[in-house]
């Protein structure tokens, strides 16, 4: 009837108009979108729709029972990124500050609970005051059932954030669960106490930027994988992050067509610098070996000495995951082994198979680092590889030396190749300190000292410093030129295209955390 349908448009004018055109307005001075403006920008045209639209709070206290907005601050739905089923929630910043009552925690649950039955990631747009404190306890508890269904989805489908806005207290831990945060520089921060709060404890004095913004959580803490400019470059970032990630975990990721050509790389054959010590930039060689332009960078500006992202070869998804040369030589540190530990088990997770590419002098020294647990982090990575069972290649371009040798998806722990150019050192050391412990007496006892050392370093050289020790052992599979190797991996990978590997059964393993 009439009637009806006139109480219908009303309302779904209403629901548009989220917190009031005055509040929309302010968002927008912020330089924010508003939540419709985010979900209509990452679905793909006209594809969204929307769950639970007049969902209305319940709450009475502090004059709520006369403050009611449609949809609770939270727009929730399905729609399709590239023509790939998606679920999606956004915060309303505009209702109630996009705060959290139990009723907005509730329709966040039903489209994980839709999104785990159906098999398709979950993305979810934060931007919020946190919990809806005229709720009390009632809100926290929709937290937590935030928390636990995160934990249960994890592994099943992907969970990606993006937070737009303010984040904090108790509302970081669901985009920490999720396998990828993104945030945007200048208006999103993240903290589970804010400045005030720091200053009163601590007396430090700490922007809410410096705290908890964009770079800080790049940089500084890991905690956000990605940085984007702007909330549009932020929305392209997640499209992109979705297009090399399967939707689900007995799903594939998508393959794109792939015609094989020439696949010799050159420029790889005079990468490697004439002095082993010299730094090169791990970066040219993933772009040489990856398909043209298809590498995307994950945790960018954390633990530069390791370099992970996505990329594909002959059309298909893999996970990279480098010592970065360039920085500290590409050693192995806590941040390098957290960073590179996560990468592999969402990879893992997610049937994505990993490409390794090694130059690794060792682990980082020092205090710090032993104080601070490398030995438990480091086993955090060495476990990550030993467990997955993706298809799992690893190419070493130059050094591969002691205990990182081992951890570095070595033949030893389940690689199911590995490769090394005739650059490779493979050894317990490098060959001065080698020499200088084995031959200690001899040199200490030589009439010239620095050239019996010089003669041992040579020695020892000549006999570890190259990739074919192992390759007798069968511990490299090939010695390989390094302009073949795309073409290599291409043929490797394609074979390993069914590879079918069961772990032991087990409630879970106990990954050292
Ligand atoms: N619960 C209920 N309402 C909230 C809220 C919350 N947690 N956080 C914000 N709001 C409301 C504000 O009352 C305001 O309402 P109005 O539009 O009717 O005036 C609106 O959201 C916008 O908040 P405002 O403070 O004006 O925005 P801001 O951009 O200046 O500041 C915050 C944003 C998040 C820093 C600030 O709102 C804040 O500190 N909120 C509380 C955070 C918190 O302690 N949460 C509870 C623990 S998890």
């Amino acid at each position: 009837t009439m009637k009806g349908t006139e109480v219908l448009e009303r309302k779904n004018a209403e629901a548009l108009l989220g917190g009031g055109e005055k509040r929309i307005d302010s968002q927008h001075s912020k330089g924010k979108l508003t939540a419709r403006e985010r979900v209509e920008l990452l679905m793909d045209e006209g594809s969204f729709e929307e769950i639970g639209k007049f969902v209305t709070h319940r709450a009475k206290d502090f004059g709520l029972d006369k403050e009611h907005y449609l949809g609770d601050g939270v727009i929730t739905g399905y729609g399709t990124v590239a023509g790939r089923l998606t679920y999606v929630f956004a915060q309303d910043f505009t209702v109630f500050g996009g705060s959290l009552s139990e009723t907005h925690a509730e329709k966040i649950i039903k489209i994980m609970d839709m999104a785990m039955k159906n098999g398709a990631p979950v993305v979810g747009l934060n931007d919020s005051g946190g919990a809806r404190i005229q709720e009390g306890v009632v809100s926290l508890a929709g937290y937590a059932d935030i928390f636990y269904k995160n934990t249960l989805a994890s592994g099943v489908i992907p969970q990606i954030s993006a937070v737009m806005g303010p984040c904090a207290g108790g509302a970081v831990y669901s985009p920490a669960i999720t396998d990828f945060i993104m945030m945007v520089e200048n208006t999103s921060y993240m903290f589970v106490t804010g400045p005030n709060v720091v200053k009163t404890v601590t007396h430090e004095e700490v922007t809410s930027e410096e705290l908890g913004g964009a770079m800080t959580h790049a940089t500084k803490s890991g905690v956000t994988h990605f940085v984007a400019a702007n909330e549009v470059q932020c929305i392209e970032y997640l499209k992109k992050l979705l297009s090399y990630i399967p939707q689900n975990c007995e799903d594939e990721a998508p393959h794109l067509p792939y015609e094989i050509t020439d696949e010799t790389r050159p420029v790889l054959d005079d990468i490697i610098p004439e002095n082993p010590n010299q730094p090169y930039d791990i970066r040219e060689v993933i772009e040489e070996i990856a398909d043209a332009g298809s590498f995307f960078e994950v945790h960018k500006y954390f633990a530069e000495n390791i370099v992970v992202g996505f990329a594909r070869l002959a059309g298909r998804s893999i996970g990279i995951v480098a010592n970065q040369p360039a920085v500290l030589a590409g050693v192995l540190d806590i941040n390098a082994s957290q960073k590179a530990a996560r990468f592999v088990r969402f990879c893992d997770s997610f049937n994505i198979p990993l490409l390794v590419l090694e130059d690794v002098p060792g682990f980082l020294p020092g205090t710090d680092q032993e104080w601070n647990a490398i030995i438990t982090n480091g086993a955090k990575l060495l476990y990550a590889f030993c467990e997955a069972t993706v298809p799992r290649i690893t190419v070493i371009t130059r050094k591969a030396y002691g205990g990182a040798y081992d951890v570095m998806n070595s033949k030893h722990i389940g690689a199911d190749m590995n490769y090394a150019w005739p650059t490779a050192e493979i050894a317990v050391m490098g060959a001065s300190g080698a020499a200088e412990i084995i031959f200690k007496k001899e040199i200490a006892e030589a009439d010239d000292p620095a050239a019996k050392l010089q003669e041992k370093v040579e020695e020892y050289t000549q006999k570890f410093a190259n990739p074919y020790r192992a390759a007798q052992r069968g511990y490299v599979d090939e010695v390989i030129y390094p302009a073949q190797t795309r073409e290599k991996l291409i043929r490797a990978f394609a074979m390993l295209e069914n590879k079918v590997d069961v772990l032991p059964k087990k409630k879970h393993g106990n990954i050292p955390l």
